[in-house]
């Protein structure tokens, strides 16, 4: 593929060898090789038009390690403020060389605007509500390392999945992947079109409590308060009560479950401290395993050597 717009692109042989190269990329790494020549003389361009600290950061780090030049450029105090276009933008970026441009943007689609403006490879670091593949593809890492594989693994995703892309792309990643995926959140912050493109593969519960003994992987999912409308969310303490995790919660999980966040955490509202910093959770890990997923995506977008 010469994209990786959303986690669709992926088909499950495509997502076996990014998750394989990733384990190949973490074992080099492991025996301290610090940079591969893998990427020299390519360049990579980081365009952030919404803050991240994980992403961009992994982002940099991985473009690094396998030798790229990385052009970090970020919305605030560009000419973006001047009212520049995304396609202007673009363009001036596409006359710079980039090879391959890391966009993340408020906008949902954005990345496939910008597919269609410049001639390198384009990957999504997440696209409004829509989208963020290679969250979901560090996500899979992580559960297959853990607990050893992706078929037939039960997965729930729980809390506001309706403005998340992380929710949405593994959704689509896990089940191409043949993970059993459920969505747990009140019925309010579920989309109806999840439920309803995917019923055949995807199971829809408003019961955590329920789900929870039946599951290997809990992912809980930031509560986006800045999206939220009063309709969607009664109250923080109401929905801390109902869907946040705290440690009785934990005890319910089966002895080899694994506690996920994409991060940033909202601490005490979908998860509580004792759980984020439990040996269950796996949110440290995730983040380490970012950086050899996404030298995993680069290298092959780039073809690299
Ligand atoms: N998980 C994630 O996308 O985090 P950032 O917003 O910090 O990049």
């Amino acid at each position: 593929i010469k994209h990786l717009r959303s986690a669709a692109d992926l088909d499950a042989e495509t997502a076996t060898l990014i998750l394989d190269t990733a384990g190949e990329m973490a074992a080099l790494s492991g025996r301290e090789v610090k940079k591969l020549p893998a990427l020299r003389g390519r360049t990579v361009v980081n365009l952030f038009y919404e803050d991240s600290t994980r992403t961009r950061i992994s982002f940099e780090a991985a473009a690094k390690r396998l030798s790229a030049d990385v052009i970090n450029f970020s919305a605030k105090g560009s000419s973006v403020s001047k009212g520049e276009s995304l396609k202007d933008t673009a363009l001036t970026l596409q006359a710079m060389g980039a090879d391959a441009v890391v966009i993340r943007h408020s906008a949902s689609g954005a990345p496939h605007r910008l597919a269609g403006w410049v001639d390198g490879s384009v990957v999504n670091a997440g696209d409004g509500t829509h989208e963020h593949p290679t969250q979901a593809l560090l996500d899979a890492y992580t559960m297959r390392s853990r607990l050893g594989r992706l078929d037939g693994l039960r997965v729930a995703i729980v809390g506001d999945v309706l403005h998340s892309r992380v929710a949405r792309s593994n959704v689509l990643l896990l089940t191409t992947l043949g993970a059993q995926v459920t969505v747990v959140g009140p019925p309010t912050l579920i989309p109806v079109d999840v439920a309803a493109a995917l019923s055949d593969k995807l199971q829809v519960s408003y019961d955590l409590d329920e789900v929870l003994p039946d599951s290997d992987v809990v992912m809980m999912l930031r509560v986006q308060t800045e999206r939220m409308q009063d309709s969607y969310f009664p109250s923080a303490r109401e929905y801390s009560r109902r869907y946040g995790l705290d440690v009785p919660r934990l005890k319910r999980l089966p002895e080899h479950a694994i506690v996920m966040h994409p991060g940033p955490m909202n601490r005490g509202m979908e998860i509580a401290p004792e759980v984020a910093d439990s040996p269950r959770s796996t949110i440290v890990e995730q983040v380490a395993n970012g950086v050899s997923v996404r030298m995993a995506v680069l290298y092959l977008l780039l073809g690299g050597k």
